[in-house]
C-alpha cells in the first residue's frame, strides 16, 4: 500500500476539517478548569460537534473508543477515556485530542492544558512537546524524510534530558483517520525510506516523557501510561506537504509557531 497523494479538491475539504478540529480546541479552553471532570469536557465537545459544526466525531466508537475526544491527565500519555468521576485538579497537565470529521475527511489536533499553576518541570515538559511538535513540522519540505521530522524531534527531546514514547505515532490521514504512513517520532532508520511528495497529508505528535520512553496499557486496553508514573506531554497538528514546505490545517486562532531560543 502507498501513500496517498491528496488531490486539490481533497486538499479543501481537509483544510476545512483541520480546523473545525482545531476550533473545538479554542472552544474547550475556557473550559479546562480545576473542579471540572472530563467526562463533562467531553459532553461540551461533542455537543459542539454535532449541534454546531455539524462535524462528527471520529474517535466515538473508534475501535470501541468510547468518547468523542481523548482526555490524558499527567502520566496519562494518550487515550484517556474521558469520565464523569475524573476531575482536573490545580497542577495538573491534559492532553485534549479532538477528530472531527466533516464532509468525509478528518482533521486531528491536540493540545497541552496547564490547571492553574504548574510545576516548573511540567510546564517545562510542556513547553519542550510543543517545540519538539514545531521541530519536527519545520523539517517538512518535498524530498525531506520523516527521517528528518523524527530525528529533529528525538535530539530535542533528549537534549533536554526527555524521552520519546515509541510505542504510538504520528499517521496519514484523510478519508480514513489513520493512514499510511506511519510518522514515528524517533529516529528509525526505515524512515529514511518515506520522502515526502506535495499532496501528503499526515500528523507529527510527539508524545514525550519527563522519565523513562516506556510505557504500558491499562486494563480497559485503551489507557496508554508511562510505566514510571511520570509525566507525558504531547502536541499534534495534521498538515499537508506542499510544492515548498508545509500547510498546516489544524492552526487555532492566533496560534504562532513555538521555537526554542
Ligand atoms: N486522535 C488520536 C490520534 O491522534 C487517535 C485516537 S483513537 C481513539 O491518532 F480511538 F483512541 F480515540
Ligand atoms: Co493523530
Ligand atoms: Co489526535
Amino acid at each position: 500500500m502507498a501513500i496517498k497523494i491528496k488531490t486539490a479538491e481533497e486538499i479543501e475539504k481537509m483544510r476545512i476539517a483541520g480546523q473545525l478540529a482545531a476550533n473545538v480546541l479554542d472552544m474547550i479552553a475556557p473550559h479546562v478548569q480545576a473542579g471540572v471532570s472530563t467526562g463533562e469536557l467531553n459532553r461540551i465537545m461533542h455537543d459542539y460537534m454535532v449541534n454546531v459544526q455539524g462535524t462528527v466525531p471520529a474517535t466515538l466508537n473508534y475501535h470501541g473508543f468510547p468518547a468523542s475526544s481523548c482526555i490524558s491527565i499527567n502520566h496519562v500519555v494518550c487515550h484517556g477515556i474521558p469520565d464523569d468521576n475524573k476531575k482536573l485538579k490545580k497542577g495538573d497537565i491534559v492532553n485534549i485530542d479532538v477528530t472531527v470529521i466533516k464532509d468525509g475527511y478528518h482533521g486531528d489536533t491536540s493540545m497541552m492544558f496547564e490547571v492553574g499553576e504548574v510545576k516548573p518541570f511540567a510546564h517545562r515538559l510542556c513547553d519542550v512537546a510543543r517545540e519538539c511538535l514545531w521541530l519536527g513540522i519545520e523539517q517538512v519540505k518535498p524530498q525531506a524524510t520523516l527521517f528528518d521530522v523524527a530525528s529533529a524531534i528525538q535530539k530535542h527531546a533528549e537534549a533536554n534530558g526527555f524521552s520519546v514514547v515509541r510505542e504510538y505515532c504520528g499517521h496519514g490521514i484523510g478519508a480514513d483517520f489513520h493512514e499510511e504512513p506511519q510518522v514515528l517520532h524517533y529516529a528509525a532508520q526505515e524512515l529514511k525510506n518515506i520522502v515526502l511528495k506535495p499532496g501528503m497529508v499526515f500528523t507529527v505528535e510527539p508524545m514525550i516523557n519527563l522519565g523513562k520512553a516506556d510505557v504500558k496499557l491499562l486494563g480497559d486496553n485503551w489507557t496508554v501510561i508511562t510505566k514510571d508514573r511520570k509525566l507525558s506531554a504531547q502536541w499534534e497538528h495534521t498538515l499537508a506537504v506542499t510544492e515548498t514546505g508545509y500547510e498546516i490545517f489544524t492552526l487555532r486562532q492566533g496560534e504562532m509557531p513555538f521555537l526554542p531560543r
